[in-house]
């Protein structure tokens, strides 16, 4: 298992160029089933995830190629309408197949997610809003069997926002008998791209971005030709990795009205970010002030970056308080961060994180995705060496991070 050593203490100078998003590419990537021929996705990250997502199309039946950061998509023929358990325990996106396949081929049965390290995270917003556009669902051995000749529209309200439920529900009602309308539906930037990438492809959708999505079911829809939006977590790790070392560097092809709630919160703790000739300047200051935190969906602060900027509240002049509204065990970067000396308390679902003067490098160990983030971005804080174990959680979301942290001076290798 591969790990990543870092030696911090480094001010981050220079420049890096964020990917294409992870969250964006992997509902484009099940948005191809519902047309029959060639789709093409650009600014793919090279991803295990991705290949994840790839190996699971490839088992339906799709031909499937990666190169440099475009994907290929043969959809002529559904040959399996299954998504084994295999693919959802080590990927819960896999789920996005189960509205394009059900709405293309009048079938799916995917395996049921697990609880994960992040929380329980159940799907029953997904189930409800098929089974209202008449889909019979079965739930047995842990799958979810659906099917329904034709799906047909209905008014589908969301108990709480849900971003890849609001995916799912787009997509099969792309396909649909009538109109769908999606209330208190997702507005993440992620959503707006698969919307704008199904229009493309021929769908009638409005009010993507907004809490009402209506979607007029077409009869078929085109291949994919699509751009993925940029990384928007990606780049606010970047923003938390030189506000943390007091670096200097520029941010090249993240979209800054994708992330407002970040920068301002950013320029609260003394982070200076402007936006010249579309790249993001960031200036860390000599000693980040504290600030406090909730997160909450879009546009609200993002619960994929709280743990990172956690980290940097760690080391701020101050204390902070961070409530994580949207999952309720996403604060398992805690432990890891005290190790490194850190003073944080948690209760219910808030933490109290009492700066300290510095992070101390220790073994720690990766968690999920984001709690690898953090723990490097503390990493590159510290004094001495930081060595993070299990880093197979960060390759599943962030591009070539340790060549891209070097490029910007720092002192980090994988260690195989
Ligand atoms: N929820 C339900 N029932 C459902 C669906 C969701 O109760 O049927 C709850 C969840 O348990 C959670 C809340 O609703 O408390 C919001 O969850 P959501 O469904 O929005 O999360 P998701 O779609 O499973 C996506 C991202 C996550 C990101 C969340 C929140 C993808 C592939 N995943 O997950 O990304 O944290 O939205 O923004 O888009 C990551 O990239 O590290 C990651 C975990």
């Amino acid at each position: 298992m591969d790990k990543i050593e870092i030696t911090g203490g480094i001010r981050l100078k220079g420049e890096v160029t964020i990917s294409g998003a992870k969250n964006a590419v992997l509902p484009l990537m099940t948005a191809a089933i519902l047309s029959s021929g060639d789709s093409n996705i650009h600014n793919v990250p090279h991803l295990r995830d991705v290949m994840t997502m790839g190996k699971l199309l490839a088992h339906l039946g799709f031909g499937f190629h990666l190169e440099n950061s475009k994907i290929l998509l043969r959809t002529k023929k559904v040959t399996s309408i299954d998504a084994p358990y295999d693919f959802v325990k080590t990927m819960r996106a896999s789920v996005l197949v189960l509205g394009p396949l059900l709405a293309r081929t009048g079938r799916a049965k995917v395996s049921l997610p697990g609880g994960c390290a992040i929380g329980a995270r159940p799907i029953n917003l997904h189930i409800m809003g098929l089974e209202k556009m008449g889909a019979k669902i079965n739930l047995a051995e842990g799958y979810i069997e659906a099917k329904a000749k034709r799906l047909r529209g209905a008014t589908i309200y969301f108990d709480m926002p849900t971003v890849t439920g609001t995916e799912n529900l787009m997509m099969a009602a792309s396909i649909a008998d009538g109109t769908t309308i999606l209330e208190n539906a997702a507005c993440e930037p992620e959503v707006v791209d698969l919307a704008n990438a199904l229009i493309s492809m021929g769908a009638d959708i409005e009010g993507a971005g907004t809490s009402v999505i209506r979607i007029k079911g077409v009869s078929r829809l085109r291949p994919l030709d699509y751009t993925a939006i940029a990384d928007r977590i990606e780049t606010a790790t970047f923003i938390a990795a030189a506000a943390i070392t007091g670096g200097d560097i520029r941010i090249n092809g993240g979209r800054p009205e994708h992330i407002e709630a970040i920068i301002s919160k950013m320029k609260e703790a003394g982070v200076k970010i402007t936006l010249k000739n579309n790249k993001l300047t960031v200036k860390g200051p000599d000693r980040l002030s504290s600030v406090d935190i909730k997160t909450m969906p879009f546009p609200g602060f993002p619960t994929d970056m709280q743990a990172q900027f956690m980290t940097m509240m760690a080391i701020a002049e101050g204390t902070s308080l961070i409530t994580e509204s949207i999952f309720e065990n996403r604060f398992m970067h805690v432990a890891e961060l005290r190790r490194m000396g850190a003073d944080i308390r948690i209760e219910g679902s808030t933490a109290t994180v009492k700066g300290i003067d510095t992070l101390k490098g220790a073994p720690v160990m990766a968690t999920d995705l984001r709690a690898s983030a953090s723990l490097v971005v503390a990493g590159l804080a510290a004094e001495g060496t930081t060595v993070i174990d299990r880093v197979y959680h960060l390759d599943r979301g962030y591009e070539r991070i340790e060549e891209k942290l070097k490029m910007l001076g720092a002192e980090i290798r994988r260690i195989k």
